[in-house]
């Protein structure tokens, strides 16, 4: 469960700006493992509305899709209702630290943009990623994949234009997240391999929604980024203040060219590919 998102108030929005980002990326992967991708019994661990289940349930044998938000797995559920789908699926209302999955039953596992939210940060060792991993490790076969797709710390500080308007939020939101060198030692602690890094650089999370200049002032956008959710209500009126000015003084544009220039480099999301020794 987030510590600082309310997936139940979020679940109505969140499909809105939000697609199964990268899904291609996911889909090459599953298809390069060992066991074809027809057999796969694949682990969506947060799977939230169900976008990468979704889009991925007619490639595998099974999906176990797992969230801790009813409300999140309402909307999965909603979106896979052909019989075909259905038996394709199973949903479980459980932490991704406790999975109700037998030990060695899975072929491969996702996890988009979940692990930020795991109660870490860069102070308690992310004991709690660690868990994650290592029950990740103890539902996957022996050489089973795990996908991960994660922001960055570099990432959350410079691929998002509209960071650049709430630093303090920001500087917040990289002690949630994980550097690519933890993660890739965590990983190797808890019985991976050292993992694969793909970027991305022209994926961004809430698709066409994101160049959207006045997206904004709108609270259906700002519900697709959970940062929003660290913003105060003061700090909000603030920004959206001077994105009026800006508007208003005909430099919007300019400013969001401007500020969006370095995730042309440093994109906004990393996979990370690694397998179950
Ligand atoms: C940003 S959403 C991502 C949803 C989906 N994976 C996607 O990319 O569209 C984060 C999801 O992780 C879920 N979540 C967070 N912590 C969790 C935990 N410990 N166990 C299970 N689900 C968790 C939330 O309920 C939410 O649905």
């Amino acid at each position: 469960m987030s510590n600082y998102e309310n997936y139940q108030r979020v679940s109505r929005f969140y499909d809105h700006t939000r697609s199964a980002g990268g899904v291609e990326i996911i889909r090459k992967q599953l298809e390069d493992a060992e066991v074809p991708v027809n057999q796969q019994i694949l682990v969506d661990a947060g799977c939230g509305t169900g976008l990468y289940s979704a889009a991925l349930v007619k490639d595998v044998r099974r999906i176990e899709a797992v969230d801790m938000s009813r409300e999140m797995l309402a909307l999965a559920r909603q979106k896979m209702k052909t019989e075909d789908e259905i038996n394709r699926i199973n949903f479980h209302h459980s932490s991704i630290d406790s999975l109700p999955l037998d030990d060695n039953s899975a072929d491969s596992v996702i996890i988009n943009q979940v692990l930020h939210h795991l109660p870490d940060d860069t102070s308690n060792g992310w004991s709690n990623h660690a868990n994650v991993f290592r029950e990740f490790c103890r539902i996957l076969k022996s050489g089973g994949i795990l996908i991960i797709n994660s922001c960055s710390p570099e990432q959350i500080e410079s691929g998002f234009w509209f960071y650049h308007l709430i630093p303090d939020a920001v500087q917040e939101m990289k002690q949630k997240v994980i550097s690519l060198s933890n993660l890739n030692n965590l990983l190797e602690d808890c019985g991976f391999t050292f993992p694969r890094q793909i970027v991305p650089e022209d994926l961004v999370l809430q698709g066409d929604a994101y160049f959207n200049a006045d997206g904004i002032f709108d609270p259906d956008w700002r519900n697709g980024d959970s940062i929003w959710s660290i913003v105060s209500e003061d700090i909000l009126a603030m920004v959206l203040n001077k994105v009026r000015d800006l508007r208003q003084t005909g430099k919007l544009e300019a400013y969001i060219k401007q500020q969006d220039q370095k995730r042309k480099t440093t994109g906004q999301v990393t996979f990370s590919i690694a397998r179950k020794i």
